[in-house]
């Protein structure tokens, strides 16, 4: 039985992941390092340095037990039996493959940092979404051996979503455990299997070989985002025909085959993981001289990026083709409810796309405004920034909405409609609010995929 677990990357899967397995695993001392002193000072203050709903109450609980934050990662990887690498693996900016091969250099940091301090039988886990075959080039590092550990290495992607994190990780649809098969491989995935044992039931505990379980994490990604691109794309058509993209999405989903989740339009999937882990597919693809299959998925971005230009045109033919001088109230600015995480949010292409066309951008989200100011740090001269719905949108000309968070479905829109200028317009890229309540109020409703309702 495992003892003592490391973690190496203390952010959004690093943090949660641990802190469930502290809470499950009491007998287990459960360490999370991370090269970064002040998120590691905010685990350790109590208060997570992300929003995430529930996370404080599990932290909290476990730091005054077997939960542990630290600095040195040296230090922590010497002293652990078993180590998961949570680090960022994002999409490479420079050189060969930028813009769609997966930076690993934190992984492989991590697994040269991993390889000089670790001591005895050491099972390294990944956690990070890495390309299919990462863990063959860690264990090359690891072959070049410093003579105190051996090593084996397993692959358990992680299925949790932002703003859910806590209940996904209480109860996972499943668990993915990927190892080799030998006997040291099998004992590996044995005890990686009894850690989750503790809370997760067996048969949800699925363990395939390494190579399936590295790939099953950007498939399952991929096939998530190509729902999202795949209703986007019909919300273009319903815009042209009067079909109602929420009826349809039920029509279609009703069909047990397709099932209902996952077929919301808007104004396209954000987050740090769809758009890099399909890049990442693509140029796997693309290594693998895969050329149609790699365009098949790269379609998927292609879309994505469609839908949020296609929104932002919307307006500006509604607003008769100009938003110059015209003030702009965001609503919303993470890229999805009840997190604070922007990475790859809509809202920063479109705040960006409504800046150049001269808009005044006024941006308002209940949790993410501090990273929002962050983003637009080169542009805050044409971006205002307010924590109230109400102050943002007072003198606007329209109000976008670019994140479901629910108190923005039942604002007092009479109070807000009365302060704004005339004629008002409301861009409901979620799909959130009810258009007919709004209209009724006055403004002139643009929901995504859906007949408008305007008085003009
Ligand atoms: P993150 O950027 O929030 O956290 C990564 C952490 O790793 C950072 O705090 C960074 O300082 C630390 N780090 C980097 N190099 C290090 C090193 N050499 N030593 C110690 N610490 C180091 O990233 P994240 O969102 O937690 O994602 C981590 C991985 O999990 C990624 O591969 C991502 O694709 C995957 N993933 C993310 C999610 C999600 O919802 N965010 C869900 C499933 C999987
Ligand atoms: C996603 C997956 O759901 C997780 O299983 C996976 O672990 C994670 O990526 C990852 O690898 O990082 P996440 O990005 O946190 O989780 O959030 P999702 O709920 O998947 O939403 C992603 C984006 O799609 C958001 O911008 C959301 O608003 C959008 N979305 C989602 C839609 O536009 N329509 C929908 O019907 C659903």
């Amino acid at each position: 039985m495992i003892k003592r677990v490391l973690c190496i990357g203390a952010g959004y899967v690093g943090g949660p992941t641990m802190a469930i397995i502290a809470k499950h695993c009491p007998g287990v001392e459960v360490v999370v390092a991370d090269i970064n002193p002040e998120r590691i000072g905010a685990w350790r203050s109590g208060t997570p340095p992300i929003y995430e709903p529930g996370l404080e109450a599990v932290v909290r609980e476990g730091l005054g037990r077997n939960l542990h934050f630290t600095t040195e990662v040296e230090a922590a990887i010497a002293n652990a039996e078993m180590i998961f690498v949570s680090v960022n693996t994002p999409t490479k900016t420079y050189g060969h493959g930028a813009g769609r091969a997966a930076d690993l250099q934190h992984v492989e940091q991590t697994a040269r940092t991993i390889l000089r301090h670790a001591r005895g039988d050491v099972v390294v886990v990944e956690k990070s979404t890495v390309p299919v075959r990462t863990a063959e080039a860690m264990e090359r590092i690891f072959r070049s051996g410093n003579g105190q550990a051996r090593f084996e290495v397993l692959s358990n992607p992680e299925f949790l979503a932002e703003g859910t994190a806590v209940r996904d990780l209480e109860e996972p649809g499943r668990v993915l455990i990927g190892g080799r098969e030998t006997e040291a491989g099998r004992a590996a995935v044995e005890a990686l299997v009894e850690v989750y044992a503790h809370w997760v039931p067996r048969e949800r505990i699925l363990t395939t070989n390494i190579w399936s379980s590295e790939l099953s994490k950007l498939v399952a990604n991929a096939f998530l985002a190509q729902r999202i691109s795949s209703i986007n794309s019909v919300s273009a058509v319903c815009e042209q025909t009067e079909a109602d993209i929420l009826e349809v999405s039920r029509a279609v989903g009703a069909d047990s085959r397709i099932g209902p989740l996952f077929l919301r339009a808007g104004v396209g999937f954000g987050g740090s993981c769809f758009q890099k882990d399909i890049q990442n597919l693509v140029y796997l693809c693309e290594y693998y001289g895969l050329e149609e299959v790699a365009r098949y998925w790269d379609a998927v971005v292609t879309m994505n990026q469609y839908q949020k230009r296609r929104f932002v045109r919307r307006m500006i033919t509604a607003m008769f083709n100009t938003l110059a001088g015209k003030r702009i109230a965001v609503f919303g600015f993470a890229f999805k409810a009840n997190t604070d995480d922007i990475r790859d949010s809509p809202a920063l292409e479109i705040c960006r796309d409504l800046v150049n066309e001269h808009a005044h951008v006024c941006v308002t989200d209940p949790q993410a405004l501090d990273n929002a100011r962050l983003a637009l740090v080169d542009i805050d001269r044409s971006v205002a920034f307010e924590l109230d719905p109400y102050s943002a949108a007072e003198g606007a000309h329209a109000i976008a909405v670019l994140t479901d968070w629910e108190e923005y479905r039942n604002l007092d829109y009479a109070r807000i409609y009365a302060s704004m200028e005339k004629p008002a317009f409301f861009f409901d890229g979620r799909n959130m609010v009810d258009a007919e309540r709004l209209h009724g109020i006055g403004f002139n409703v643009y929901s995504v995929g859906r007949p408008p309702h305007t008085t003009l």
